[in-house]
């Protein structure tokens, strides 16, 4: 079994998160919806994307520096919202406000967070973005755009992709419910972990969701605040009015996540949103949907060139991240990559997460003949050489 300091990719975090976690909580982490078509569809995308290298092109000093909204990060790639990101270990978003502030790159502090983004900017005060989920009191999506003005951060992102709530079996049967049903078999196979009951116990059991404390009555408890979370989100009753009102409050970049159709992007970016993160929510949401790299060149079609694309879902890898940037997006999120490093070694773990994705990047740029990003485009991409090949083959079958 690895340990954080011999992990040598994100798989090997997952092993240590695997193990660390009842099955309970690691099935919350990794679970899609229904039949769990859709994380493989995720997977497999990345693994039928081709790169074909260029050689002989000086790549002695890469460099991986990236512009996104007008900000200038170290990586392509930031760290995707992931509620309750607390109960799989304490202060989770902390560290990953930490490390994100150390590696210099964005982390979207997820909605439904336990850490507040007040907390949260106080670590990384250039790096902190905040996710917001839509509330039927529309009063609370407006106050929460306000407290990110307040905090001063840059950027917010509105996830559009969570109307109603999904149907995760693995949950359902697990009993992953409030309050956690612990049924026998959910209890012996947690005996087998005794090192996160006994932490979760000792630190209170759920933890509070830190943003949503304030618009519950004084004095609430954890289950009493995620109550009324639970009555405010998903509200199915949003619309693209809701959008514009928060476009209207929100001076900064505002970002939609989620989006996957390009009549919806066209939409908003007509609405003056300033990016859109092409996501299936990491095949949490709906199980038959197209993977968001599938979608990705379509949408790029459809805002052209000047609007921000940030991708996720399904990213494992540096070429993940590598192919996503040849096909079109701009930047990269990571949801469970860096969750499993939060998960597996707190602070440490999400380090090492973000020093593997950017090691592998580094020698992909190198692998390919590409010294820094903006060197990558479709170019690198096997339709795309094929299908020059071909114009270049028919063209001289033509001057015969
Ligand atoms: C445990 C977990 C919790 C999540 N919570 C949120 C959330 O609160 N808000 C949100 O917009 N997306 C949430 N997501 C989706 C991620 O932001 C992201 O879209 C997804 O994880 C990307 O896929 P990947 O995990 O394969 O990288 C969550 C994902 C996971 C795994």
């Amino acid at each position: 079994m690895p340990t954080i300091d011999t992990a040598v990719n994100i798989d090997d975090l997952k092993r240590i998160a695997r193990r660390r976690l009842p099955k309970i909580m690691f099935d919350f982490i990794e679970g899609g919806v229904e039949d769990e078509t859709g994380l493989s569809v995720n997977a497999q995308a990345f693994r039928n994307t081709r790169l074909v290298p260029r050689y002989y092109i000086d790549t002695s000093k890469r460099e991986q520096t990236a512009k996104i909204l007008g900000l200038t990060f170290n990586a392509p790639f930031g760290i995707a919202p992931t509620g309750m990101a607390g109960a799989f270990r304490k202060d989770a978003e902390l560290f990953l406000a930490q490390a994100a502030h150390e590696a210099n790159i964005p982390y979207l502090m997820s909605g439904a967070s336990n850490a507040s983004m007040e907390k949260g900017v106080k670590l990384a005060p250039k790096n902190l973005w905040y996710q917001i989920y839509g509330a039927r009191d529309r009063s609370f999506q407006l106050d929460l755009v306000k407290r990110a003005v307040d905090c001063g951060l840059t950027t917010i992102a509105v996830t559009c992709d969570v109307p109603v709530s999904s149907n995760r079996e693995r949950n359902r049967r697990n009993g992953f419910v409030r309050p956690i049903r612990m049924t026998l078999p959910t209890i012996l196979e947690a005996m087998l972990h005794p090192g996160w009951v006994i932490n979760y116990y000792r630190d209170g059991g759920l933890p509070m969701l830190g943003n949503w404390e304030k618009y519950a009555a004084a004095g609430s408890t954890a289950d009493q605040v995620a109550d009324m979370f639970a009555k405010q989100t998903p509200d199915a009753s949003q619309t693209w009015k809701d959008l514009e009102a928060i476009r209207n409050a929100w001076p900064g970049k505002l970002l939609v996540k989620g989006i996957m159709h390009p009549e919806d992007a066209r939409i908003a970016t007509g609405m003056g949103v300033d990016g859109i993160i092409v996501s299936n929510h990491g095949a949490r949401q709906l199980d038959n949907m197209p993977s968001s790299l599938e979608m990705l060149p379509l949408i790029r079609n459809a805002v052209g060139p000047d609007t921000a694309l940030l991708l996720d879902s399904g990213v494992r890898r540096g070429s993940d991240i590598v192919a996503a940037l040849c096909m079109g997006a701009d930047f990269v999120l990571t949801g469970r990559a860096t969750l499993y490093g939060a998960t597996a070694g707190g602070l440490a773990g999400v380090k090492k997460a973000v020093s593997i994705l950017q090691r592998e990047i580094d020698l992909v740029l190198g692998q390919i003949g590409a010294p820094n990003l903006d060197a990558l485009g479709p170019h690198y991409l096997l339709e795309t050489v094929k299908a020059e090949e071909e114009r270049r083959n028919s063209g001289a079958m033509a001057r015969r």
